[in-house]
């Protein structure tokens, strides 16, 4: 008998959660129960399954609950982790409702699983812009303390969920006409998306910064537990359908080497490092959103560009990449659960 786990949401994320618990064998029942807000049949990781509607009986009976449904008031975690909660399941949720709240874990495994105790059984994933940039950054803030970040982010069409990469291939082949007078839909993107660039995420806060950023700022502090560390970001929408790139500049106490960051990458969990000299082109080796698509990458962060500041004594540049519906999303989410039954805390 395997775990009994539900995932609520199948849009991007939550189809991304079944097919990652089938290729990692994750030890649950098969199918998982699927629901989202309406009943109906889908093909979820290539069969066939009855999704429901979301009610209190879709968590009878669960160990694991896997939230992947919209954010906010009326959305699927708000709405039913106290449902989960007292099925006695163990959450772990993808939305940003709860991340920042002082009892709830913020996890990326490879940085902070020990934020994981039995005494919360709700736990939340980081933004996925978040996660890539934690990833790469976690191993030169152990080894040299990071005191600022600058980031600006190339944030692919998906991070917006189904309706985003629906907007980018709906105007491309019109934009290959003509790129005046575009019809774009500005629920999902404040401008049109194809051959544009939009540097704008989620809505204006805090001033002059959008909660895209912030999310930056706050939730990377939170989990690589440094309240004192400067952030700012810039979060860029792109015409990209899957993958999210970022520029990440940042400065520390200890001064490293271009040559001890990259080796000190290289030995971290989760990152595969692309930048080797490649002398015949006059250049060296990087990776970009669509390196994703090889199996060998899918689930990595890669990092390449990785260079001395020279605007800085002890500054370092980088280029990130990794695939934010993934490792961004549903893949760190089965991660945790992963860890979860390592640490004994879940039982199959
Ligand atoms: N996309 C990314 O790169 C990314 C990265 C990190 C985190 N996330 C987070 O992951 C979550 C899912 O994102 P997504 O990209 O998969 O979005 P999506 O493609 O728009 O899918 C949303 C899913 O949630 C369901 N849903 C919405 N409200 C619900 C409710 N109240 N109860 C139950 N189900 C509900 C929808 O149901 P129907 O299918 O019935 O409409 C749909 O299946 C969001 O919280 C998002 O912020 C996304």
């Amino acid at each position: 008998m395997g775990l009994k786990v539900t995932v609520v949401g199948v849009g991007l994320v939550g189809e991304a959660i079944v097919s990652c618990l089938k290729e990692r064998k994750f030890p649950c029942e098969w199918p998982p129960r699927v629901a989202a807000t309406r009943e109906r049949p889908e093909t979820l990781a290539g069969e066939k399954m009855l999704v429901e509607e979301t009610s209190a009986g879709s968590f009878n009976g669960a160990d694991l609950v896997l939230f992947a449904g919209q954010e906010g008031a009326k959305g699927a975690s708000v709405t039913w982790r106290e449902t989960a909660e007292r099925c006695g399941a163990w959450s772990i949720d993808n939305g940003r409702d709860f991340r920042l709240a002082a009892d709830v874990p913020l996890v990326v495994p490879e940085v902070n699983s020990g934020a994981i105790t039995p005494k919360t059984r709700f736990i939340a994933s980081p933004n996925c812009s978040t996660i890539q940039m934690v990833v790469a950054l976690a191993p030169i803030h152990r080894a040299a303390k990071i005191k600022r970040i600058i980031v600006a982010t190339y944030q692919a069409t998906s991070g917006w969920g189904m309706r985003g990469p629906q907007e980018l291939r709906a105007q491309t082949p019109k934009a290959l006409v003509s790129q005046e007078n575009l019809e774009f839909d500005p629920k999902v993107f404040a401008r049109p998306i194809a051959f544009n660039c939009i540097p704008h995420i989620d809505q204006f806060v805090d001033g002059d910064y959008t909660r895209e950023e912030m999310k930056m700022v706050h939730e990377t502090r939170k989990i690589l537990d440094d309240s004192k560390i400067k952030i700012s970001a810039t979060t860029v929408r792109v015409p990209v359908l899957n993958g999210h790139g970022e520029a990440v500049w940042v400065e520390t106490a200890k001064k490293l080497s271009a040559d001890e960051a990259r080796e000190l990458l290289r030995k971290a969990p989760g990152i595969v490092v692309i930048d080797e000299p490649d002398p015949a082109n006059n250049r060296r080796t990087y990776p970009t959103p669509l390196d994703l698509l090889k199996p060998e990458y899918k689930d990595v962060t890669l990092v390449g560009r990785i260079r001395e500041d020279i605007s800085s004594a002890k500054g370092l540049a980088l280029w990130v990449v990794s695939d934010n519906i993934r490792k961004g999303a549903a893949l760190n989410v089965v991660q945790i659960a992963e860890e979860l039954l390592r640490r004994g805390l879940l039982k199959a």
